[in-house]
């Protein structure tokens, strides 16, 4: 890379964009702005704030982390969603466009329909099965529509060690109940918010250090990007509680029970199907995307030896 460069950050406290913050910071300097910033609005349901905030910065990127990412609760709240998952993103990329930036933007497998066992690929049609999916379908076309400088990253199963996240979840219930009852007919790839934030900052890296022109604009595009491999939330639970074992952790229950999706209604209807070809990331970018299993272990480990000792296997 010939300057270091200036990137704007929105989104900086969610799983993806804390992560971010660490991975972008040795590219140059990373304006991070919260929804309330101070004098700087982050705030994706503002689209007029938001565009003022891309002027008064002036990065070469946009990274945008920020999301409606309730899905189920996107069912009644469509408005909010939309807003925030379709309009703000063609916002910043008319905003990236004027003043010839990039951006970069987090996408989801729930564009897809969820049908069959194949992975998906970045050609496949889409076909969201619920608002959130819809939202961020649109958001991917209004930025392909305003900015030809865009990475769009679609990804599945985000788990942050920061906060909660399912593998928690299972570890907590399996110390209190004696049996689980876990999903087995839904399939993806758990991918770290840390793997999102290391390959972005490894993208960016190519992007700018190739030379500008069409060589660089050869990079834009939309790409699919998770761990490797793939399971389900039974193989994901049953792979918490092995891995938890044996670290030492004493886990009471003897049973994790497979059941179908009707087992847990939920407002919105989740895709069955979420496995993502990663192919076309890792040949453009050269970059190799580990198996889902050592970044679950990894934040595991980190996990529990941040518990008092007591709770541990004597
Ligand atoms: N989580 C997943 O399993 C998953 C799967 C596939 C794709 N993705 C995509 O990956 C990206 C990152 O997701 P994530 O898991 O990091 O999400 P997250 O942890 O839920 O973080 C989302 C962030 O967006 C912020 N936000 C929400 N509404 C906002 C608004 N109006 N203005 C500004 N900021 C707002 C939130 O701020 P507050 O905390 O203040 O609300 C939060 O910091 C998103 O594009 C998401 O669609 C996620």
């Amino acid at each position: 890379m010939t300057a270091p460069l200036k990137v704007l950050l929105l989104g900086p406290g969610g799983q993806v964009g804390w992560e971010l913050q660490r991975s972008l910071a040795p590219l140059g300097e990373v304006v991070a702005v919260h929804r309330h910033s101070g004098p700087l609005c982050g705030d994706l349901a503002q689209p007029d704030a938001l565009a003022q905030t891309v002027r008064t910065v002036r990065p070469d990127v946009i990274v945008n982390a920020a999301a409606y990412t309730a899905v189920d609760q996107a069912e009644r709240e469509p408005e909010l969603a939309h807003a925030i998952n379709a309009v703000a993103p063609g916002v910043l990329a008319q905003e990236a466009e004027a003043l010839g930036a990039w951006l970069v933007h987090y996408s989801t497998d729930y564009v897809f329909n969820g049908q069959g066992d194949r992975p998906w690929t970045e050609q496949d049609p889409t076909g969201p099965l619920n608002v959130y999916g819809q939202t961020k379908r649109e958001g991917e076309v209004r930025i392909a529509r305003a900015c030809p400088r865009h990475l769009i990253f679609r990804t599945s199963w985000v788990y942050a060690a920061r906060g909660g996240n399912f593998a928690k979840t299972m570890l907590r219930l399996a110390r209190e109940r004696d049996e689980l009852k876990v999903v087995n007919d839904q399939h993806g790839a758990p991918t770290g918010a840390e793997l999102l934030a290391d390959a972005t900052a490894h993208a960016l890296r190519q992007v700018f250090g190739t030379p500008a022109g069409a060589a660089r604009t050869a990079l834009a595009g939309t790409y699919h990007l998770a761990a490797s491999g793939e399971t389900t939330w039974h193989g994901y639970a049953l792979a918490v509680l092995a891995a938890a074992r044996q670290m030492g952790v004493a886990i009471r229950a003897q049973q994790v029970h497979p059941v179908a999706s009707g087992a847990f209604p939920t407002p919105a209807k989740r895709p069955q199907n979420s496995r993502l070809s990663t192919q076309k990331f890792q040949a453009a970018f050269g970059l190799h995307l580990p198996a889902w299993e050592s970044g679950v272990q990894r934040m595991l480990a980190e996990h529990i030896a941040s518990e008092p000792p007591q709770r541990m296997a004597s």
